[in-house]
């Protein structure tokens, strides 16, 4: 079959989505190193009709600029904010992405580091490594708080946000929440959760989960001000994006015990820098951006990816769109 599109994809997708993505297109792959260094991609994607990238990859104007014949992005990711989405939209270029399959995931992350920070569990793997074990033996030195009963402000109720409230329900947690536009009184009854405004979600949650895309709007939405409203004994999560947060003021927050402890998959600048303050805090659980990183959802998403690029490239609808 002739191929009539030449594609580049910027990272190792499944293969499976690779053989089907090569039955239609001719594929370059870049296997050096990743992500894809600029030079490297201003040049590969001079004469492509389609482009897979990552969330790593920034798809800003110049590199759409470079790209004479681009008609398709497709980015594994659900998140959009490395890709110039105005720009690629001014030049006809259609974008794709990669919703819903990784809602349960990223949910179930978010559970994992809540319960880790305030049960010590990654804490206690340490102090075990370390062959400290025996300076906990007392039975209140080393004591984490439970969950249940405690409550949650999910802000931003997208779908990982209503996902993470059934799943923190069922864990026996109060769900309030504020979003942009309140969801419908019907389905807050069913989801059994409480809108609160900005303000009294902070100052009234034992657990602060973020659920929100990154946007010049997002930009350290979450500063010394927030900390300050949050209750001292609350906690941070987030595995929405790193630069919502400012991390330096939350690294302040936390030194100051301002608030409790923090689970965070999501930085400034990943991977993170190897001189980090956050890697000196106790309180604190790390993960290195794996919200959508289980084997059923990556699979999912390398599918989604290339039917998104080829339904782009042949002018198709495609299945889910930017
Ligand atoms: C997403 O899909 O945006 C995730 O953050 C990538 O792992």
């Amino acid at each position: 079959m002739k191929k009539h599109f030449n594609v580049l994809v910027t990272r190792r997708l499944h293969n499976s989505a690779l053989e089907e993505l090569g039955k239609k297109c001719n594929v370059t792959l870049h296997t050096g190193k990743i992500p894809i260094p600029k030079k490297i991609l201003m040049k590969k994607i001079r004469e492509v009709d389609g482009l897979i990238c990552h969330p790593y990859d920034t798809i800003d104007k110049d590199v759409i600029q470079a790209a004479e014949n681009l008609r398709a992005i497709s980015t594994f990711s659900v998140g959009f904010d490395h890709i110039d989405i105005d720009f690629a939209r001014s030049r006809g270029i259609k974008t794709g992405y990669t919703p819903e399959v990784l809602t349960n995931a990223t949910a179930e992350l978010t559970i994992t580091l809540i319960l880790d920070v305030m049960r010590r569990v990654t804490e206690g793997d340490r102090l075990i490594r370390n062959k400290k074990w025996k300076q906990i033996f007392g039975a209140y030195d080393y004591t984490g708080i439970e969950i249940s009963g405690k409550t949650i402000g999910i802000l931003g109720m997208g779908r990982i946000g209503k996902q993470v409230s059934e799943k923190a329900n069922g864990l026996g947690m109060k769900v309030v929440y504020h979003s942009r536009r309140p969801i419908s009184k019907n389905l807050e009854k069913k989801l059994n959760v409480k809108y609160l405004s900005e303000n009294k979600l902070f100052e009234n949650s034992d657990i602060i989960s973020l659920h929100i895309p990154y946007t010049k709007d997002t930009h350290h939405k979450i500063n010394s001000k927030i900390f300050k409203k949050m209750k001292d004994t609350s906690f941070l999560i987030n595995t929405s994006r790193g630069k919502i947060v400012n991390e330096r003021h939350m690294i302040t927050a936390l030194k100051k015990k301002q608030i409790q402890g923090a689970g965070i998959d999501v930085y400034e600048l990943e991977p993170i820098e190897v001189k980090s303050k956050l890697l000196k805090l106790e309180n604190v659980v790390l993960s290195p951006h794996i919200g959508s990183s289980t084997k059923e959802t990556r699979y999912k998403m390398s599918e989604i990816t290339v039917k998104n690029l080829i339904s782009g490239l042949e002018g198709k609808k495609l299945l889910y769109s930017v």
